[in-house]
């Protein structure tokens, strides 16, 4: 009788290890752990942390019915702590701040939430992300200016549902500032953005591409050729890629293949 009590005991005392561990690799994953599907919950709490921002509500058969973040709730009580209580700093020993998968690697600054046109992100160079809402209502969040502003057209909002089964696993280029793309994945969105500010990504070839966004010559990653865009039609600007005569090479600022700088003059 008394082996079987303890053995009980064992069996809650490990299983709630298993949690508090489950609970940290969770909290490591940041806040975009988010869209996932909200994991089962600790026997005997009807609330508790999804992850380090997250609240989810539990019924008693331990099934997560609901989640919300608590920067939806109060901006100045971004972290969920304890038994999912939303508080102003983070729960000393839990590992919030890991790499968010919506900073583009190596690039800080404030980017967006893909899946949100309301949020958006600063992004340190660890690639730690510190969520951010536009805080007054109808009002959407611009990659130019890092800033928010009220929407007028439906198109002022680009999202995608990267939850929606439709897009797992597809890549898409954020049409507002094409510089950036992102893959919706089964854990959320994940950010990427273009080595150099002309280039797009291309969704069939699955790399950064040059795209024509004016007419004239553009540097080219060879330089001994070049980017030609030109009108073809009064709409339609079409790339094309030269190659500069023997012995010269592409000059962006005279706009033409000159004969190659002589590093001993200069
Ligand atoms: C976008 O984020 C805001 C603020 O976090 C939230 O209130 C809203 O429901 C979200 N919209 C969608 C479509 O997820
Ligand atoms: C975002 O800001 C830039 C710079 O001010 C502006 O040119 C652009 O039109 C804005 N985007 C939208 C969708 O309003």
């Amino acid at each position: 009788m008394l082996r079987s009590v303890i053995l009980v005991l064992l069996v809650i005392a490990v299983y709630g290890e298993e949690q508090n561990a489950l609970r940290q690799l969770i909290s490591k994953r940041g806040p975009v752990a988010l869209s996932r599907a909200i994991s089962s919950c600790k026997q005997g709490r009807r609330q508790d942390c999804e992850d380090c921002s997250t609240v989810k509500i539990c019924s008693y058969d331990q099934t997560a019915l609901t989640s919300y973040r608590c920067q939806d709730v109060d901006p100045a009580k971004p972290y969920c702590t304890g038994e999912g209580i939303c508080s102003e700093t983070q729960e000393d020993g839990v590992v919030c701040n890991e790499a968010n998968e919506l900073c583009p690697m190596n690039s800080p600054g404030f980017y967006p939430d893909p899946s949100n046109c309301t949020r958006y992100l600063y992004c340190d160079s660890e690639m730690l992300g510190y969520e951010q809402n536009c805080l007054a209502v109808n009002n959407v969040y611009n990659q130019t200016t890092a800033a928010c502003f009220l929407k007028r057209r439906s198109s002022d909002c680009f999202q995608v549902d990267c939850k929606n089964s439709r897009n797992i696993n597809k890549w898409f280029v954020y049409t507002p500032f094409p510089q950036l793309y992102f893959l919706c994945s089964s854990n959320g969105a994940i950010m990427f953005k273009c080595p150099r500010e002309t280039d797009v990504f291309d969704l069939d070839l699955k790399r950064c591409e040059f795209e024509c966004r004016e007419a004239g010559r553009f540097a080219h990653p060879n330089v001994r050729m070049y980017y030609e865009c030109a009108f073809v039609s009064i709409s339609k600007l079409q790339k094309f890629e030269q190659t500069c005569p023997p012995l010269l090479e592409f000059n962006a600022k005279d706009q033409k293949c000159l004969e190659k700088k002589n590093d001993l003059m200069s």
